[in-house]
């Protein structure tokens, strides 16, 4: 037996040297000795023939032989694994000197980077930032505001209603009104956040939009604290070449009232599609606040005085992006919102 053995054994660790390094060379080897038909299973086989007294002995050094043979096998497979890998990384197949790949972060929404950077400029300003419900009722959201029941500037926003007296804010404005309730004066504040109005969908308008509201409640408060804190916070936002001009408008919560233009972003006001050719683009309203406002929250209107304004934050955002439609800032498309890295 031992005869038969050690021919084997020599063979194997031949064969072994050749195949060093090549995976499908050591499977072969793997099937020509320890397969089903292999020389070691063979052997194994023979110890049969064997009689009782030599089969223990003889037993014992086939099993041997096999564990040998599996055990260099093992080392030969992942030696040639290894093997692989240098012989790849010297190639060049991979090129360890690369960047990795990063994965993709993410990136904050133009909306969400646009209140953001308007809520620190109004900050540094002094003003407290204020939230308020969106579910608003109608005391906050149009009586405070100096709009009674049958006021046709209801008109002017189709307001979804909840139920009752409760109903989907039209405007941020109602912030004002429960800011004022909890504070007394001096006040300078804001209150970003969403507004909602039945508004047909198209490329400008959305039912669901955001606005920025903004009081200040003081002694001696004028006009020309209002124009001064408008420019100066354009100027910025949006660097100190844009120019600010108030135009006449009505609110029932302001008088006297205003609307508010910038210099256009796009064509610095000398005409161009996105301000329609006007060189100026409408930001929002304005005015001081009405002295019937005060009375409704219980603030002295002759003591104090204070101005308003509110602005939308999706136009800002379409405006500084040149994003042409406002529908693209709710779709969640990931093509259109990767394109504002943080
Ligand atoms: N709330 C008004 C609107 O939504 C804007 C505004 C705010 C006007 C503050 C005057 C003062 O159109």
């Amino acid at each position: 037996m031992r005869d038969l053995l050690e021919p084997i054994e020599r063979g194997f660790e031949e064969a072994l040297a050749e195949a060093r390094g090549d995976a499908d060379a050591i499977e072969k080897l793997r099937v020509r000795f320890l397969g089903r038909k292999g020389e070691v299973t063979a052997l194994m086989k023979q110890l049969r023939t064997l009689s009782a007294d030599e089969r223990p002995a003889a037993g014992k050094a086939v099993n041997d032989l096999k564990v040998r043979v599996q055990t260099a096998l093992e080392a030969a497979v992942s030696g040639a694994a290894e093997e692989g890998r240098r012989r790849e990384v010297e190639s060049g197949a991979i090129d360890v000197s690369l960047p990795g790949r990063r994965p993709w972060r993410g990136s904050l929404h133009p909306v969400t980077t646009v209140t953001r950077e308007l809520e620190r400029i109004f900050r540094e300003m002094g003003y407290s930032v204020e939230r308020g419900p969106e579910i608003e009722d109608d005391f906050h959201n149009f009586q405070a505001l100096n709009i009674p029941p049958d006021h046709p500037a209801r008109d002017d926003s189709d307001t979804f209603y909840v139920r009752g007296e409760l109903l989907l804010r039209t405007h941020t404005s109602p912030v004002q009104i429960r800011t004022m309730e909890a504070h007394s004066p001096p006040i300078r504040m804001i209150c970003p956040g969403r507004a909602y109005r039945h508004d047909q969908i198209d490329a400008t308008h959305l039912p669901m939009f955001h606005q920025l509201e903004a009081l200040v409640v003081d002694r001696g408060i004028s006009m020309a604290d209002l124009k001064g804190t408008l420019e100066a916070v354009w100027k910025r936002f949006f660097g100190e070449e844009v120019r600010t001009r108030l135009r006449p408008g009505y609110f029932p919560f302001v008088e006297p009232g205003c609307e508010y233009d910038i210099s256009c972003r796009v064509c610095d006001g000398s005409g161009c599609r996105t301000c329609k050719g006007g060189g100026w683009i409408e930001l929002g309203g304005a005015g001081m606040v009405h002295p019937a406002v005060f009375e409704a929250v219980g603030i002295d209107p002759e003591i104090w005085t204070g101005f308003a304004f509110g602005l939308g934050i999706d136009r800002i955002a379409m405006m500084r992006y040149e994003i042409e439609d406002l529908r693209l800032l709710l779709e969640n498309d990931s093509r259109f919102l990767a394109q504002f890295p943080v």
